[in-house]
C-alpha cells in the first residue's frame, strides 16, 4: 500500500520524505487554508520535494471552471493530480482532464455508487472518506472493502485512495482490505510506530545497559 501524507505543512512533508515512506501528498482547501500560504506557491514547493503524485484541489463548482483551474494546477509540475469533488460537474471535469492526460483524484466519496461513477469516467484515484462516515456511525472501512470488490470484479484501474484517516488502526485495516493508497496526517503515520510493549521492553533493556555499563561506541 502506498502512503500519501495529508498535509500542506512543508516541514512535516520533508521529515517523512527523508524516511523514504512518502509516495505522494494530498491537500485540500482546508489544509491549504491551515498552512496560511498561497495555493500555487505551496503546491509548487511540495511538488519539488516529493516525486509521487501531489493532489491539488480545484475550488470552482461548475465543470468548465473546474477544468480551467485543473489545467492551471497541472501546469505547476508533472506530478500534480488534479483533485475534483464527486459531483456531476466534478465527474465531467474528471473525464475531460483525464482525456487530456492529467492525473485526477475524485474526492469526497461516500458511497460505492459514487466510486463506480468515478472509475467509469477514468479517475486515477478515488478518495473515499473513512473517518467522516465513522463520525455518523456508518462503516467507512466497509466502503473501502465494497469498492475494492467492485473494482476487482471489473478490472477498473482507478486506485482506491483511502482518506479521512484518523487512527493508526485505519492504516492497517486499509492495507488488509487492499486499498491501493492511504493518505493520513503526519501524526497518524508517526503513531503507527507506537506500541506500549515496545516502550516497556526498551525501558527494561536500558536499565540493564546502565547496570552492566554496556557501551558500543
Ligand atoms: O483526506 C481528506 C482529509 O483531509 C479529511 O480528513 O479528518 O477532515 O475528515 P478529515
Amino acid at each position: 500500500m502506498k502512503f500519501f501524507v495529508d498535509t500542506a505543512e512543508i516541514d512535516d512533508i520533508k521529515d517523512l520524505n527523508a524516511l523514504g515512506i512518502v509516495d505522494g501528498v494530498t491537500t485540500n482547501p482546508s489544509l491549504i487554508a491551515k498552512s496560511g500560504r498561497d495555493i500555487l506557491e505551496v503546491t509548487k514547493e511540495i511538488c519539488s520535494i516529493v516525486d509521487g503524485p501531489v493532489s491539488a484541489e480545484v475550488v470552482a463548482l461548475n465543470a468548465d471552471d473546474m477544468i480551467a483551474e485543473g489545467r492551471k494546477l497541472a501546469k505547476i509540475a508533472d506530478n500534480i493530480a488534479v483533485k475534483v469533488p464527486l459531483t456531476w460537474d466534478g465527474l465531467k471535469a474528471c473525464n475531460v482532464l483525464t482525456n487530456e492526460g492529467h492525473m485526477v483524484n475524485v474526492t469526497l466519496c461516500f458511497s460505492a455508487n459514487q466510486a463506480l461513477l468515478a472509475a467509469k469516467v477514468g479517475a486515477t484515484f478515488i478518495s473515499p472518506f473513512i473517518g467522516r462516515l465513522d463520525d455518523l456511525n456508518l462503516d467507512g472501512m466497509e466502503l473501502i472493502a465494497d469498492i475494492r470488490n467492485m473494482y476487482d470484479n471489473y478490472g477498473f484501474e482507478t486506485q482506491i485512495l483511502a482518506a479521512s484517516i484518523r487512527s493508526a488502526n485505519h492504516m492497517s485495516d486499509c492495507a488488509a482490505i487492499g486499498a491501493d493508497v492511504a493518505t493520513a496526517p503526519p501524526a497518524v503515520i508517526k503513531k503507527m510506530a507506537d506500541h506500549v510493549l515496545t516502550d516497556k521492553g526498551l525501558d527494561g533493556f536500558m536499565k540493564d545497559v546502565a547496570k552492566a555499563n554496556i557501551k558500543i561506541v
